[in-house]
């Protein structure tokens, strides 16, 4: 399809700390593909990013590295916006929500909202630190879920059981970063009513837009179904953009209402620097004939679709988006991607330990892109797919194409002569391939895009397999010449198919090729390359990845899960939130094993039974992986909390639970005392 003016938006992603490949499979490769496919139409695109510099997850950070915030979002934006670079994400802008521009420009789209009446105000109980003197967010407070009583749930989120929370529902609620007890105070802010956009909303949503992805029509579905509440939209905080009203001193804007703005601010300072090359701001975000079109994970849903909309929509000059293709998550060997505990594949240490191959992982992540549902990042599977498609197929094909051109023709496009059946067989397999790469990029339909442009390879290697050029150059030099040139002419295609993809190799191929850049438009055609045109010597496109390479990757992993298992057996630091009564209630002994036996059937429990001064009891206890030889137990003493319920395991009764600690193996090891005592002591 053809458009007037695309503007393409991708996540501002925080800048607290390195991207990774989910990051990379979710947003930045399909926003790029679709940027480099427009381009190379020859259709006006502006693709706009830039880093979220506000939020709480940026001062975590710098608490956590103690640096200051600006510290933080200094070094990471530059990591993030070299790393883009890096893999060819295109930007035509890559700018920050801590620039001058921002600030003021979202400062003012806030007041004009307000000075519209737009918003209502309300005034709240929020937690708040008597010691810090400050109102914390969800993501700051800490608590156990009222749900699966795990201890350190979130305020917005329980990481154990998935349950979204709110802070009141946590039981003895802390601050999560000193440990705190909190109490309640009042505080006054804005909120954006979007209950009052909830009509207008389902009209534009659920009515005209049936189109958009299946995920994010379903999750607009559940949100409006659930019905629309008041959002705030300024929070009690001390990094971000000031609130613009008199009387909000220590208030700043909500970060998820500033960072979309964002997408605008950074427009309007490219537009701003060069307006004869990208024209006004406000064409791009105002003019009814441009489709804006924004690339976002599925977290980022409900901002996208119903916030920022209804932010817009307030405001009233803005166009809306026409579209949001939202990815789902991508996991890394089978476990959810996180930040926090290092699992994940940074890209920039993939650079370093794959120098080069940035088309390689943009290949694997298109090929594997979590479209419809997570996916999985597996390194055996980047392996498989470098070795065996791009090395195997499309590598090998060109290889094959060049050096029996260098071989034969001199390195010249030889001439096309009659083409037999099979040849014409041959073209007809991909002369549609233009339409049908559109079709599916116009849908948003990366990862069978990119399969067609496979296809393609596959075309042109079964050719070459099936007419064995290289046995008829002796008898038949005319036939190996039209076979060669059909060759490059697909070679010359290929290097149009794979360039939104593959933006580095088309680069490598065009050169070999001897080509300059060629527009969309020729693909699907056989005579892109002119007869006696110079190739350049033949080289590798790709190269195989070892086995070495990808185990290192994989011990890397193994290491990062002990690591985290370790400190996952760590205990939680004082919180504050045990009372002197809350320990007495515990009649924690001393007793000595007098028989240790592994429990039929059960690979976890050992069956102890103790001597514990009172006549002795039996207690079954899950430690039996870090005891192999149960016997070697008998005679020591242990420590035992006495007043448990009995409990029946195993069809045994057990009268009591032994404490145990856990060692850097992530082994348990028995709780014991320094020197005997008798039996039945109480601990305390
Ligand atoms: O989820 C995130 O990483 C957010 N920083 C995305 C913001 S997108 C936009 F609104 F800026
Ligand atoms: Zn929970």
């Amino acid at each position: 399809m053809n458009f007037k003016r695309t503007l393409i938006t991708s996540a501002l992603p925080y800048a607290n700390g390195p991207v990774h490949i989910g990051h990379l499979a979710g947003v930045y490769v399909p926003a790029d593909i679709y940027a480099r496919y427009l381009r190379l139409k020859g259709q006006p695109v502006l693709f706009v990013g830039g880093s979220d510099e506000h939020g709480v997850p940026v001062t975590i950070r710098a608490r956590k590295e103690g640096i200051t915030v600006q510290q933080v979002v200094d070094r990471y934006h530059d990591l993030i916006k070299d790393s883009f670079a890096k893999f060819g994400i295109s930007f035509d802008v890559y700018s920050r929500t801590t620039s001058a521009v921002h600030h003021k420009f979202a400062s003012d789209f806030f007041r004009t909202l307000y000075d519209n009446g737009k918003f209502t105000e309300q005034t709240t109980e929020q937690f708040y630190d008597e010691e810090t003197h400050e109102f914390l967010t969800d993501r700051n407070i800490k608590g156990e879920c009222p749900h699966c009583h795990s201890a350190g749930a979130y305020g917005d989120q329980c990481e154990k059981c998935g349950r979204t929370l709110s802070p009141d529902e946590l039981i003895n609620p802390y601050n999560a970063v000193n440990g705190n007890t909190l109490t309640k105070r009042t505080t006054s802010h804005w909120y954006l009513p979007l209950d009052r956009y909830q009509q207008w909303l389902e009209q534009w949503i659920l009515e005209e837009h049936k189109e958009w992805r299946p995920n994010v029509y379903g999750q607009c579905k559940s949100w409006l179904d659930g019905g629309l509440k008041p959002r705030a939209v300024t929070r009690d905080l001390s990094w971000g953009i000031p609130v613009p009203v008199e009387g909000a001193e220590g208030k700043v804007l909500y970060v998820w209402f500033d960072a979309p703005i964002g997408y605008i601010s950074n427009t309007k300072e490219l537009c701003d620097s060069q307006p004869d090359k990208y024209g006004q701001w406000e064409t791009w975000w105002k003019d009814p004939s441009t489709r804006l079109i924004h690339f976002i994970g599925k977290d980022n849903i409900v901002f996208h679709c119903i916030v920022f909309p209804a932010m817009l929509k307030a405001e009233g000059s803005y166009i809306l988006p026409d579209n949001v293709p939202s990815n789902e998550f991508l996991n890394l060997e089978g476990d959810k991607i996180s930040t926090s505990r290092n699992w994940a594949v940074w890209l920039n240490e993939y650079l370093e330990d794959f120098p080069g191959k940035q088309d390689v992982l943009r290949y694997v992540l298109t090929a594997n892109a979590p479209e419809t549902k997570d996916n999985d990042f597996t390194w055996a599977d980047f392996q498989a797919r470098n070795n065996n498609e791009l090395v195997a197929i499309y590598g090998n094909f060109i290889n094959r194409a060049l050096v029996l051109t260098h071989k034969y023709f001199e390195g010249k496009v030889p001439v096309q002569g009659i083409l037999t059946d099979y040849d014409q067989q041959t073209i007809r397999e991909f002369t549609d391939i233009k339409q049908r790469i559109e079709e599916l990029l116009d849908n948003f339909h990366f990862r069978d895009a990119q399969k067609e442009a496979m296809n393609l390879a596959r075309i042109g290697n079964k050719y070459l397999a099936e007419t064995e050029p290289w046995k008829l150059a002796k008898t038949d030099l005319a036939r190996t010449a039209t076979i060669l040139n059909l060759s490059l002419q697909i070679a010359a295609n290929l290097s149009i198919a794979f360039e939104p993809f593959l933006p580095f190799s088309s680069e490598k191929l065009r050169s070999l090729l001897n080509l300059e850049q060629i527009g969309w438009d020729a693909l699907g055609k056989t005579d892109i390359l002119t007869e006696g045109h110079i190739l350049k010597p033949a080289e590798l496109l790709f190269e195989k990845i070892d086995d070495a390479d990808i185990q290192a990757q994989l011990e890397r992993l193994k290491r990062i899960k002990k690591e985290n298992q370790e400190a996952a057996w760590q205990p939680e630091s004082a919180k504050n939130t045990a009372t002197i009564e809350d320990f007495e209630k515990m009649d924690i002994r001393v007793g000595t094993i007098l028989d240790c036996q592994k429990v039929k059937k059960s690979d976890k429990l050992l069956q102890f039974q103790i001597d514990d001064g009172m006549g002795g009891r039996t207690i079954l206890s899950g430690i039996a992986q870090s005891y192999p030889d149960p016997q070697e137990l008998i005679g020591k003493q242990v420590l035992f909390i006495a007043n448990f319920p009995p409990r029946k395991m195993m069809g045994i009764e057990s009268q009591g639970m032994i404490l145990s600690a856990v060692n850097a193996d992530a082994k348990l090891v028995l709780a014991s005392v320094s020197k005997p005592v008798k039996n039945g002591a109480q601990v305390g």
